[in-house]
């Protein structure tokens, strides 16, 4: 849930850096960012990945989506891993961080030619086809830049991932990637070989995300090797390369367990293993594309409480509300997929009995809490810091400017030192969009 340098004593810290003291230095709301944890974490699945895989190991994709800034696109280029966009606003980042084009893959199930040009271009390793229609497209952006592509063609395997509905990709009645089992995917295969200029290397499936068990990718493996089998048997050839897409799940709650690096890519391995020599197939290199898992746990946000309102219930009993100065804006989770977060008091500690609370934030909007149910101490007052923990992943990569809220800041702590990544949106950058 914390990242590996936050302590909880007198007030919460990260590398020997008090919560008031970066309250004070950066303002509120702020993302705070422990930087030698996406480090560890990062390294760790790509040391799971290639221990579990040995020499048939592709590449850590890291999922940009997550969580991007050209500060993390160069830690993703020290690390030495690579890295999934879906936007030609995520390639930039990436290439603005100075990622090898090599080690950057490209999704989107609607990129547009705009956005192929620019990715083929770049000398791109890897654009991860979606419809019959980019087919086409990559096609002639290939032909047009005289490179042949290599290209990965995104199935869906038919699985109902155990997530939120609204972050489950892998099953039939889907937007992304080519079914299996209707045969759209055959009939991509079929078309992607009658193209000289780009290079059809393996398949790629994400099934979802904040999956907690190993079995839905056993079987999502299971069914794209089938794939690759059949594939084998009619073209009397090998294609080399499988990406199993992200979706690791981690801890938000107390008591929650993650999926630990090790676990996830040493199921995976022994799945693999076992359809390939079911199948009597060459091992394929396995790529896999965490997003969350790398970046989630690595931030906490830390917001002030600007008020304190008692509501009684219909029951008769008493509802703390508790104002932040953030809210949906800077983290929509709970108001898109019911997700749920916890929170501590930041700057001091408490002996006051706990009161039933709920964390919201100070948009006009009944729907914009943070935390729907809470106990916290019952003398939290206007002043006070609260931190929620684990919101490194599609917190502020999904923030808005809803009620023209400038966008919270990103600092990164490393080594008792911290300072601005991404820079707190002002009110003139909001006016400077206006004409
Ligand atoms: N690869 C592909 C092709 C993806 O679509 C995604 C996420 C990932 C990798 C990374 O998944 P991760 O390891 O981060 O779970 N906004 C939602 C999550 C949407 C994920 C979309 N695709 C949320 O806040 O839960």
């Amino acid at each position: 849930m914390w990242s590996a340098n936050v302590t909880q004593s007198e007030e919460l810290t990260i590398s020997s850096i008090t919560a008031s003291t970066l309250a004070k230095e950066f303002g509120t709301p702020a993302f705070i960012m422990d930087q030698a944890d996406f480090y560890n974490r990062a390294q760790a699945w790509d040391i799971a990945l290639k221990s579990a895989f040995g020499a048939h190991a592709g590449q850590v994709y890291y999922a940009a989506k997550a969580f991007i800034c050209v500060e993390v696109a160069r830690w993703i280029k020290d690390i030495g891993i690579g890295i999934d966009v879906c936007t030609g606003g995520e390639l930039a980042v990436a290439l603005a961080g100075g990622i090898d084009p090599a080690k950057i893959e490209v999704h989107g199930n609607n990129k547009s030619v705009a956005e192929i040009e620019k990715a083929v271009s770049a000398g791109v390793g890897t654009i991860v086809i979606d419809s019959l229609f980019e087919i086409e497209r990559v096609a002639q952006a290939a032909k047009k830049f005289n490179v042949i592509q290599g290209v990965l063609l995104r199935l869906t395997p038919g699985i109902e991932a155990h997530t939120h509905e609204s972050i489950a990709t892998a099953h039939e009645d889907v937007k992304f990637g080519f079914s299996i089992a209707s045969g759209s995917a055959w009939k991509a295969i079929e078309a992607t070989r009658g193209h000289s200029s780009i290079q059809l290397r393996g398949f790629h499936a994400h099934i979802g995300s904040q999956i907690l068990d190993t079995n839905s990718f056993d079987v999502s493996a299971e069914r794209l090797i089938g794939l690759l089998a059949r594939y084998r048997d009619t073209y009397n050839e090998e294609l080399p390369e499988l990406d199993l897409g992200g979706g690791y799940g981690i801890a938000y709650l107390p008591g929650d367990e993650a999926l630990s690096p090790t676990t996830a890519m040493n199921a995976l391995a022994a799945a693999v293993q076992q359809n390939c020599t079911h199948h009597g197939l060459a091992h394929p290199r396995i790529s896999i594309e965490p997003g969350r898992a790398i970046v989630g746990p690595t931030m906490f946000t830390l917001y002030e409480v600007g008020t304190v309102k008692d509501v009684t219930l219909e029951n008769g009993s008493n509802r703390r509300y508790i104002s932040i100065d953030g809210g949906m804006s800077d983290n929509i989770r709970p108001a898109l997929y019911s997700a749920e977060y916890t929170a501590i008091l930041a700057n001091r500690t408490s002996d006051a009995p706990t009161l039933s609370s709920r964390l919201v934030g100070k948009h006009c909007e009944t729907g914009d809490i943070v935390i729907r149910d809470i106990e916290l101490a019952g003398d939290i007052s206007p002043g006070d810091l609260l931190a929620t923990p684990a919101t490194g992943a599609y917190g502020r990569s999904m923030a808005s400017n809803y009620n023209h809220m400038p966008r919270p800041p990103v600092i990164a702590v490393k080594d008792g030192k911290a300072r601005v990544i991404l820079r707190r949106e002002t009110e003139a950058d909001l006016l400077g969009l206006d004409i």
